[in-house]
């Protein structure tokens, strides 16, 4: 059978029919499916348009219409038959529509092109998919400062004992003792991010948020076709500006799939921290078992699968965000079949960051944590830079301060005694501005309740920060 009669959109020209694996190849449908819904909205916002240029009569816009209610009912039924030759998302949608209709189906690509068909579809679904995202990212900050404010909504035994915002333990610098900190204070920097995260977002749906429809495949469109009525009715907040552009670019899916890679790094550093706080070694933190998995050889194993995975989701997105660009690098002008490749990369982000933020949340606010463990694990070296802050309070320049603490440590280190064990005699022999009040160092709760400048550690920081990320929460639901 010759290509021109097996129904294909752009069968006329062909005499020979295409080989079987590169119809495969060619084939977008298997995922572009995806953007039925997107689609079928897509076209009857066109065919009003169709109408009003006097190109279809109102029965047949009707028809037309209504048509794509049915094809759109059996999308959303689940009964949408793909057929062989439905090439994409599309083809398949315009074929059904000409099965139910007839002839009047013929019409509805008047002036229409694929090429701004698929990137307006993709501007509808990427829009729709930002909201997503951005409500289960709010979903995973509100988790975040709600425990950093006070208990886990779900241990309700501890709760009652325990204000998370209490609670101290160590913070570390390139992996090593830094200084005592609220692990609230913790909490809140990976929520800070997270709040980065959808902001980002925000502005990136400004970008997303304009029509290509009307842009024809290169030159625009020579019909009376009203782009501001399918702007409205398609609820778009611009219009593209120049059909070459509209068609050929996709920045906004770069855009897309590099906040996706930047929110999951966040997300990946977040769940390195707590795998390294699960350890035995640390034991500062127990994931729920929700989210624990064991060994199938070695039964004492709680394997922290959840963190791991999510750890490993910021590379695999920043794969599709460096494979994209890639395919992008050396295009020429306006469309060309490489820009297929936008979709897998951009459907793949979606799931993979949605999976994350949902299984961080389940995470974050099913997990305990072992406060003495954490308490414990203070020691009184991580007070060194305190010891030289009291020096400095008695007038010494820091610089010098600094110094005199050092050799505290070193002396402390090489008599192999804790720092606090060093006596008065010792200290004030380093340096006479050293007094009997230097005991009030030794104290982690007055260390950190030092820090209440802005941004700090000390309760009434965190509180803020707190206050500031609620706030921040509540304008996001408007
Ligand atoms: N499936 C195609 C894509 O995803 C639709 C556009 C096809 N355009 C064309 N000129 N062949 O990009």
């Amino acid at each position: 059978m010759a290509a021109s009669e097996g129904g294909k959109l752009w069968g006329g020209r062909f005499v020979g029919d295409t080989d079987p694996v590169m119809e495969k190849f060619n084939a977008s449908i298997a995922y572009d499916q995806r953007m039925w819904d997107a689609d079928i909205r897509g076209s009857k916002a066109y065919v009003k348009a169709l109408e009003k240029a006097k190109l279809v009569t109102t029965e047949e816009m009707t028809a037309i219409s209504q048509g794509l209610d049915q094809v759109s009912d059996e999308w959303s039924r689940g009964v949408f038959m793909i057929k062989p030759g439905d090439e994409d998302i599309h083809t398949a949608n315009e074929r059904r529509l000409k099965e139910l209709i007839g002839a009047p189906a013929g019409k509805l690509h008047t002036g229409r092109s694929r090429n701004d068909q698929v990137v307006t579809d993709m501007r509808l679904w990427l829009r729709n998919a930002i909201s997503t995202l951005t409500e289960n990212a709010l979903q995973l900050i509100s988790t975040l400062v709600e425990r950093a404010a006070a208990c886990p909504l779900v241990s309700s035994v501890t709760c009652f004992f325990l204000r998370e915002i209490d609670v101290l333990f160590p913070g570390y610098t390139h992996m090593q003792r830094a200084q005592p900190i609220r692990w609230s204070h913790w909490i809140l920097s990976h929520a800070v991010a997270l709040s980065r995260d959808v902001d980002q977002l925000q502005e990136i749906k400004k970008r997303v948020d304009v029509l290509p429809l009307g842009s024809g495949a290169i030159a625009g469109t020579p019909f009376d076709i009203d782009r501001e009525l399918l702007r409205k009715e398609l609820d778009f907040n611009g219009i593209s500006l120049n059909s070459m552009d509209a068609t050929g670019q996709r920045d906004f899916v770069v855009e897309f799939l590099f906040w996706a890679s930047l929110c999951l790094t966040h997300l990946s550093k977040m769940a390195e921290d707590l795998m390294l706080y699960s350890t035995k070694e640390f034991s500062f933190i127990a994931l729920s078992d929700a989210y624990s998995t064991g060994s199938s050889l070695m039964p004492q194993k709680k394997n922290a699968d959840s963190l791991e995975l999510i750890r490993s989701k910021a590379g695999r997105v920043f794969g599709r965000c460096a494979g994209f660009m890639m395919t992008l690098k050396g295009l020429p002008s306006t469309y060309n079949k490489d820009l297929q490749e936008d979709k897998e990369a951009m459907f793949d982000c979606y799931d993979t960051v949605l999976a994350v933020l949902q299984v961080t949340t389940g995470v974050m606010s099913t997990l305990k944590i072992n406060q003495s463990v954490m308490e414990a694990a203070l020691s009184p070296d991580m007070l060194a830079t305190d010891l030289a802050y009291y020096l400095v309070r008695k007038g010494m320049p820091f610089r010098e301060a600094h110094g005199m603490s050092g050799k505290a440590v070193f002396i402390a280190e090489s008599r192999n005694l804790a720092l606090n064990q060093l006596t008065v005699e010792d200290l004030s022999a380093i340096s006479p501005l050293f007094g009997g009040d230097v005991s009030s160092v030794w104290d982690y709760s007055s260390s950190v309740e030092q820090y209440s400048a802005p941004g700090g550690t000390a309760k009434s920081s965190v509180a803020a920060q707190v206050e500031h990320l609620r706030t921040w929460l509540k304008a996001q639901a408007q």
